[in-house]
């Protein structure tokens, strides 16, 4: 999904994108747009990434006023790219385009259009 959600990012000429697992949390700050990428573990986020929001709130890190979106797959329940959402709105003061995108297991072919379209709004919205 974050393949497709960078190829469609990609379409919007002057967009640069980067996939990355980790980035340091100070590094967030210079991005337009941050696109979370999240499996539901037991009706929440993996630890990895509550702690990481974590981190990156103790050090501060200004994100008020960029751009966020979440997307994952999941198996019956799905919480994670919501949970993600909220914090990105409440605590960090983004502006978070919702729904969040979610994939059943694996993304089809469809999630996968609609994971592309995503990130191909993001770009444009962030080029005008
Ligand atoms: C231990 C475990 C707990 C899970 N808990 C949930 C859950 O609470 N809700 C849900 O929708 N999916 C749950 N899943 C399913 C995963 O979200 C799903 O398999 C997802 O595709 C995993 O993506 P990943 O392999 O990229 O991490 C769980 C899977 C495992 C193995």
């Amino acid at each position: 999904m974050a393949k497709a959600v960078a190829d469609g990012a990609k379409r919007v000429q002057g967009t640069e994108v980067e996939v990355n697992y980790h980035v340091p949390e100070e590094e967030l700050a210079g991005y337009d747009a941050v696109l979370v990428g999240t499996s539901t573990y037991h009706h929440d986020m993996p630890g990895t990434i509550k702690n990481y929001f974590e981190e990156v709130a103790v050090k501060n890190v200004s994100l008020n006023g960029r751009v966020g979106a979440a997307f994952g797959s999941y198996g019956w329940s799905g919480e994670a790219p919501k949970l993600v959402l909220e914090i990105l709105k409440n605590k960090f003061g983004m502006n978070v385009t919702e729904p969040p995108l979610l994939a059943k297991y694996a993304p089809d072919p469809a999630t996968l259009e609609k994971s592309s379209d995503l990130g191909k709004r993001i770009a444009e919205s962030l080029i005008r």
